[in-house]
């Protein structure tokens, strides 16, 4: 078949399992609320059938991290394996209300449209809400930048608890407004929605909820495999993955698993104890953006490497993001070196940038004045090379650690050797006793 007509088909094939998979959920979610209530148990569960509504590989996720998962972020990530990302956590009240707040929050590749997916896609938009009109309304506005649109379930932070989202909304009384805000967006919006969750305090319970999501029409559900913790508490101790495994068995969508990755070896020894369609990472591919890069000798380049080409890409976007978050990300990859070797003057000069000065949030078309983006342009500037000049001390560094090593390697060669002549010579001089005794 020519390459053309074999596109063709995948095309094709893609629509209808798309078509497929939106008509058996909207007639799930066409229940009355009381048939899908969110009360099922495990003991009665069998193993269902899987439908995936994406016509793309949900393997390898970025997670959404906020003033973290940004589009320089996506896209550096994506060249290196990344099957899908999601934006940073918008609050989806806000994106209606707030001109200002639009403005700086969408981030979304320009040149992406519903026709024409630029190079940030597949992308999944994670709100923030507790109102399903609002949540819908805040999702019109973006449904044809992106692949999903994505409910935050798992948020454990004080202002979460304080704004009444995230985790806060897994309580059995918020369960109706959660399925109310899925079935919402399921029947007004043209892209799927998914939903990012902690576990709840039991296993039955997380099972139950995940039903009740499913039955509302939810596509996809992410699972990060903790409870909740505490605001300070929020990625303590390991994920409980057997739980993800056995949610995998027992739902019909596909799952993401996320938790317990440090690296790639992680990554893919948990998609097979989990048998979940994919796994998400946040710290690990913070810290190395070619985490999901199938090639080792990539995945193990220099950090200051890394961070240099994260730098280009966020000179490349029309419209980069906040400074802070950008020195953040330099951060995160040089990381390890700065903890490994003790250099909190390093640390310090990167958490100095974009923090020192007023007008570093943002740069590009959404500026106001002329003014101001020239102001911030200049700040810009500075921090680059700021960022630059640390980027530049870790690698002296490490060069004269490297060089310090290898001459303290061979100093130890040299010792031995003499201290292996010293015991050849002393055997040499010892006289030999045992065969001849001199009297
Ligand atoms: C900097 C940062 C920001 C985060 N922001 C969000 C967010 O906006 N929405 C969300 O659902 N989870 C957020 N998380 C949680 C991650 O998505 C993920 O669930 C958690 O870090 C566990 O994954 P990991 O073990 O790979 O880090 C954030 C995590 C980090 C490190």
């Amino acid at each position: 078949m020519p390459a053309a007509a074999g596109l063709l088909v995948l095309w094709a094939t893609a629509v209808l399992h798309w078509s497929a998979a939106r008509a058996s959920q909207r007639a799930v979610a066409a229940k009355a609320p009381e048939e899908s209530s969110a009360s099922s148990s495990s003991s009665t569960a069998a193993v269902r059938t899987r439908f995936s509504p994406f016509p793309f590989l949900l393997r390898y996720a970025v997670a959404p991290m906020v003033a973290q998962s940004d589009l320089p972020f996506r896209l550096l990530t994506r060249r290196y394996g990344a099957t899908v990302c999601y934006t940073p956590m918008l609050y989806a009240a806000r994106l209606v209300e707030d001109e200002a707040y639009r403005r700086d929050a969408i981030d979304f590749d320009p040149a992406s449209n519903g026709t024409a997916p630029g190079a940030d896609r597949p992308l999944i938009v994670q709100f923030a809400a507790n109102d399903p009109a609002t949540l819908v309304e805040a999702a019109r506005i973006v449904q044809h930048l992106v692949d999903a649109v994505d409910i935050n379930l798992g948020c454990p932070q004080d202002r979460a608890r304080e704004g009444h989202y995230g985790s806060y909304l897994l309580a059995r009384r918020d369960w109706p407004l959660v399925r109310d805000m899925v079935r919402a967006c399921h029947d007004a919006l043209s892209v799927p929605v998914t939903c990012k969750i902690r576990l709840l305090d039991s296993f039955d319970d997380t099972l139950a909820f995940c039903r009740m999501l499913e039955d509302a029409g939810c596509a996809m559900i992410a699972v990060h495999a903790r409870k909740r913790g505490s605001d300070k508490r929020r990625r303590v101790g390991p994920a409980d993955l057997a739980q993800v495994a056995r949610l995998r068995t027992l739902l019909r969508v596909p799952i993401l698993a996320n938790g317990n990755i440090r690296c790639f070896e992680d990554a893919e020894a948990n998609l097979r104890a989990t048998g979940a369609e994919g796994v998400m990472s946040a710290e690990a591919i913070l810290a190395c953006p070619r985490l999901f890069a199938a090639d080792a000798a990539l995945r193990q380049a220099p950090a200051a490497e890394m961070a240099r080409e994260y730098l280009s890409e966020c000179l490349n976007c029309i419209s980069p993001p906040p400074l802070h978050w950008i020195s953040d990300h330099v951060h995160n990859i040089v990381r390890a070196h700065i903890e490994r070797n003790k250099w909190p003057d390093l640390r310090a000069r990167l958490k100095a940038v974009g923090r020192e000065r007023p007008h570093a949030e943002g740069l590009g078309p959404q500026s106001r004045s002329s003014e101001e983006q020239s102001l911030r342009a200049q700040e810009y500037a500075h921090g680059f090379a700021a960022m630059e000049g640390v980027l530049v001390e870790v690698e002296q560094r490490l060069a004269a650690l490297h060089q310090q090593g290898g001459a303290d390697a061979a100093r130890a060669l040299v010792q031995q050797q003499r201290a292996l002549k010293r015991k050849e010579k002393a055997a040499e001089e010892e006289p030999v006793t045992g065969l001849f005794v001199e009297e």
